[in-house]
């Protein structure tokens, strides 16, 4: 490995805004971990961190987590947050097949999932975000009318997600098929991730459903 990507692995264990195994958390992350009372917010896959970091900015009366299990792109997230003194952050190096131990009931009511691997081969379906699979973890701790946004520049996988939330009686709230060229888009919604930035450089489109379930 390189001696770089160890000394931000060295690094991270140190830092307070990043949790390991957080099973003694679940269900009192606010109470015990963030020192208030205020709702939670994951990101599941968040890469870098650059939507949890400017929602904690936006939003200081939510909690914010994100989640990877890649802990070189946690380290940036984890970084900027601490130097930008962000309390209301924290990120969780993990699989987010493993979140029903972290979380308790209820416990959740906003996820957002940005750029999710499309995994194209149908044999690994079950391994996309938006799965029902993923989807059936997550009710494990999601309070009744939970918020979920996703947003893809991936055809398919937009496709797909929709399939996927039809199943399970979603009410969307809002679908865009181009949230930096269409009206009426939440600022929150047109912030950009590191895979968006990409994404748009190479002229893509980038499609939204926020929904909830039931
Ligand atoms: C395409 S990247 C998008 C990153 C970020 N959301 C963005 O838009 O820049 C997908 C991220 O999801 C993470 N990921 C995919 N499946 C995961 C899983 N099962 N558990 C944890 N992280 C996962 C990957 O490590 C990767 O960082």
């Amino acid at each position: 490995m390189p001696r770089n990507k160890l000394k931000k692995f060295a690094e991270i264990e140190t830092y307070p805004n990043v949790v390991y195994y957080p099973d003694s958390l679940a269900g009192n992350w606010s109470r015990t971990f963030f020192r208030n009372d205020n709702p939670v917010t994951l990101e599941l896959g968040c890469g870098a961190g650059l939507l949890t970091l400017e929602l904690a900015r936006r939003h200081r009366n939510r909690n914010y987590i994100g989640i990877d299990n890649k802990r070189a792109r946690i380290w940036q997230g984890a970084t900027q947050a601490l130097t930008d003194k962000l309390h209301n952050a924290c990120f969780i190096t993990t699989r987010i097949e493993l979140l029903s131990a972290y979380f308790g009931v209820n416990e959740i009511d906003e996820i957002w999932i940005a750029f999710p691997d499309p995994y194209p081969k149908p044999s690994k379906s079950n391994k996309r975000l938006i799965s029902p699979e993923m989807l059936s973890i997550y009710r494990t701790f999601i309070s009744p009318g939970c918020i979920f946004h996703v947003k893809t520049d991936d055809d398919a996988l937009f496709d797909f997600s929709l399939e996927s939330i039809e199943r399970e009686n979603a009410v969307i709230h809002q679908l865009s098929g181009n949230i930096h060229e269409e009206a009426g888009i939440p600022e929150d919604v047109r912030i950009r991730t590191v895979y968006e930035e990409r994404h748009l450089k190479e002229g893509k489109t980038i499609k939204y459903v926020r929904f909830t379930i039931n």
